[in-house]
């Protein structure tokens, strides 16, 4: 099916199943423990043995040599994995240095052996018998100093590097209020609960990996581009997975060496890597410079805006796109927006939720928050009066598809009580705290890509539904699960929804904030071309046949779905493609987050006190999955205004804080009281779900609010994060 004209009215405007905060159907199996995570496929490879990973011990240069005889020789050792003995591999499109190292160096914790044995302790223990001397050689690893060697980066998601719209430096001469700041984000790590984590067995050539993977297609094609066998000898299997946050969206060394040990060894091996070896050995967020000048008149409008970024990665690698939203969000003739990529040798940098927007947004909503102030003009109202209803790099005959920030602004504004706010920072005291708010703008693009899936009806008059979606937390099984039955006119529990197989249609898969509009789409998809089957069946008109209460009726004749099932039931198989709706309208997604701090007088802790936002992101599809998606990824942008940043050591190239230990997340005593509300929108232009993605936008822009109430609690402007207590202490001295 192809959806290239807008929405009009459809099955799923019924909202009878659609639109209702129905519980997870996953819930059970998961809070039971019955739901099979990659590492637990007991059921499916009983008698796996167990890799270990050994992780390079530099973060540059070369394996002089390497000795594996004391841990082939180590109690129930039943093989190791090298360079030397691995054959040739190929390398992925998606991962920029080797899963397998050696004898070149990449990247510190690099893998570069797998010892495999029959327990964990018996690997673990023998991994640390691998004798290995480097020859390191030296790198670069500090973003601060390489920041001037940048070089423009290949072109990704985030779309070209440059944009150039008028005449920015005319226009920010000019200007009446000036805004001109820096503000850094350090490196982040996903820190996901899951680990990355794969059970490998080969029959014959034919590979099984049950992994944690956000993307099975893309997974397969990676798997058999790197071992050098075709795509139709690798199954991938991943129904659960215990986060991502874009960590799985790429094949990682566990998936590779597994598979690699299971050969060599002629049995299957599961491979987890190390919580400790995660930072330093999969991708991270990359840190970035950014600078932002905005030029306004004297009422806060915007004529001119630029915002400029560095970041570094591996040779080969991309760049972390944190202007992505300055393309789009405000108003101004005038514009800029650049980013460079420097080479640095630290591990890969990739993808982490919302890559750009969510440190793109940690810096520009700051920005607005000091042209506020420069302006005189309350913050709400500024972003309201810098509103565009357009595309303002292209012009008025690029409009959005649907844009409603300033209505969350507004709405969120009034439920938060923003008009008790005092404009002036420092005033505000309750007992040891001063205590401030802070508002700042959500906006996360919207993504469309191809879905498919597959649906029947089984002898029972099930409705069954499989696609290689993944399922990472989010809640896809269940709005997946929503789709079919309003599209057939049943209850949800008469839904079996499989997911995460590469043996289903392949699908959107869950990245981006993609994954809940596209995979469903894909379903309608599957759904029309299925209720055209039983329609038929029926001796109905397709486009008359009304499906309802588990039956196909016309006026006032009907048949149920389990008879026109039939003993063999009924399949059909559709996928949904995109025409260029989303080139001629842009597309996004948008919000306002508030957020009131308290920050002790002496000790200058930051407690956040409340957190609230208005969100609209075209249908929401389970109100109740969707506020989850929102609350915790407004905790990750918490997160990252006060304690996330993984540490550099730049002398030798490797992030210090490599476990759950340093590495801060929030906690449920840092995040009192979060308010979510979502504003009525249906965007007729993103799909026939008339949805948008909403798992990536509670992030954008959530850490801005917070650095915001933390300036208006203490007059204190931080603009390196995270904002921690040592920088609150030593700007106050000063
Ligand atoms: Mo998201 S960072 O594309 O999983």
């Amino acid at each position: 099916m192809k959806f290239d004209t807008p929405a009009g009215i459809n099955p799923i405007d019924k909202g009878r199943v659609i639109g209702i905060p129905h519980d997870r159907i996953d819930g059970a199996a998961k809070v039971t423990g019955s739901a099979p995570y990659a590492y637990e496929r007991h059921d499916a490879a009983p008698n796996a043995a167990y890799g270990w990973i050994v992780g390079a011990a530099i973060a540059k240069g070369r394996i002089a040599a390497m000795d594996v005889r004391a841990a082939e020789a180590a109690p129930g050792v039943l093989g190791v994995v090298t360079h030397a003995n691995a054959g040739k591999l190929g390398k992925g499109n998606m991962n920029t240095a080797p899963l397998l190292g050696g004898p070149q160096v990449d990247h510190y914790e690099q893998a570069v052996a797998l010892v495999i044995a029959d327990t964990l302790e018996n690997a673990r223990d023998a991994a640390r018998l691998v004798r290995i001397d480097y020859a390191p050689e030296s790198g670069r690893f500090d973003l601060a100093a390489e920041r001037l060697n940048g070089v423009i980066p290949p072109e990704g998601f985030g779309g070209p590097s440059d944009t150039k719209t008028g005449d920015f430096d005319a226009a920010f001469a000019k200007a009446a209020v000036k805004v001109e700041q820096s503000y850094t984000t350090p490196d982040h790590s996903h820190a996901m609960m899951e680990p990355h984590a794969t059970t490998a067995a080969w029959n014959g050539d034919k590979l099984t990996l049950w992994t944690a993977n956000q993307m099975v297609a893309w997974g397969v094609g990676e798997v058999a581009k790197t071992l050098g066998i075709p795509k139709q000898n690798v199954r991938l299997v991943s129904p659960y997975i215990g986060g991502g946050f874009g960590a799985k969206l790429f094949l990682r060394a566990d998936a590779i060496l597994a598979a690699l040990g299971a050969k060599q060894i002629g049995r299957p091996v599961k491979v987890a890597i190390a919580r400790h070896q995660i930072p330093n050995n999969t991708t991270h967020r990359p840190a970035t410079i950014q600078r932002i000048r905005l030029g306004a008149d004297k009422n806060g409008v915007i004529d001119a805006i630029a915002h400029e970024v560095w970041s570094g990665d591996l040779p080969g690698g991309g760049a972390e796109t944190a202007a992505q939203q300055t393309r789009l969000l405000y108003r101004g003739a005038n514009r800029m927006t650049a980013h460079r990529l420097v080479t640095l040798n630290l591990p890969e940098g990739n993808a982490m939720r919302a890559p750009g927007e969510a440190v793109g947004l940690l810096a520009l909503e700051v920005a607005m928050d000091e042209l506020a102030e420069a302006s005189g003009v309350d913050p709400v109202e500024l972003r309201i009066r810098n509103d565009v209803q357009y595309d303002p790099e292209a012009g008025p005959q690029r409009p959005f598809s649907s844009r409603k920030l300033v209505e969350c602004l507004r709405a969120g504004a009034d439920r938060f009580g923003w008009a008790k706010r005092n404009p002036k920072p420092g005033q505000i005291r309750d007992g040891r705290w001063l205590v401030g708010m802070g508002v700042a703008a959500a906006f996360r693009n919207n993504l469309v890509a191809k879905s498919g899936a597959r649906m029947g009806i089984d002898a029972q008059g099930k409705v069954i539904v499989e696609t290689d979606m993944t399922d990472i937390g989010t809640g896809s099984y269940t709005i997946i699960g929503q789709t079919a039955a309003e599209m057939l006119g049943v209850q949800l529990d008469q839904v079996t929804v499989r997911l995460g197989d590469s043996r289903f249609p392949v699908s959107a898969g869950s990245g981006g904030q993609w994954g809940a509009n596209s995979s469903t789409a894909g379903v309608y998809a599957a759904a029309m071309a299925l209720r055209a089957k039983l329609a038929e069946k029926a001796g109905y008109p397709a486009d008359q046949a009304q499906f309802e209460d588990g039956l196909v009726k016309l006026g006032n004749k009907s048949q149920t779905l389990a008879v026109l099932a039939g003993r063999d039931g009924v399949w059909a198989e559709d996928s949904m493609e995109y025409g260029d709706l989303d080139k001629r309208y842009a597309q996004a997604t948008f919000g306002a987050h508030f957020c009131e701090v308290g920050v002790d007088i002496d000790t200058a802790e930051v407690r956040i006190r409340r957190m609230g936002g208005a969100f609209a992101a075209g249908r929401i599809l389970n109100p109740k999955s969707a506020r989850s998606q929102v609350i915790g990824a407004m905790t990750m942008g918490a997160g990252a205004a006060l304690m996330e940043a993984l540490d550099v050591d730049t002398r030798f190239g490797f992030f210090v804080n490599h476990d759950m230990a340093e590495y801060l997340v929030p906690v449920h005593a840092d995040i009192p009281d979060q308010d979510v509300l979502f504003i009525d929108e249906l965007d007729d232009k993103s799909s026939p779900m008339k949805a948008k993605g909403v798992g990536e936008l509670g992030i954008c822009g959530a850490g801005a609010a917070v650095a915001n109430a933390i300036y208006n609690a203490t007059g204190i402007r931080l603009r390196d994060y995270p904002l921690t207590i040592d920088k609150l202490l030593r700007a106050q001295a000063a």
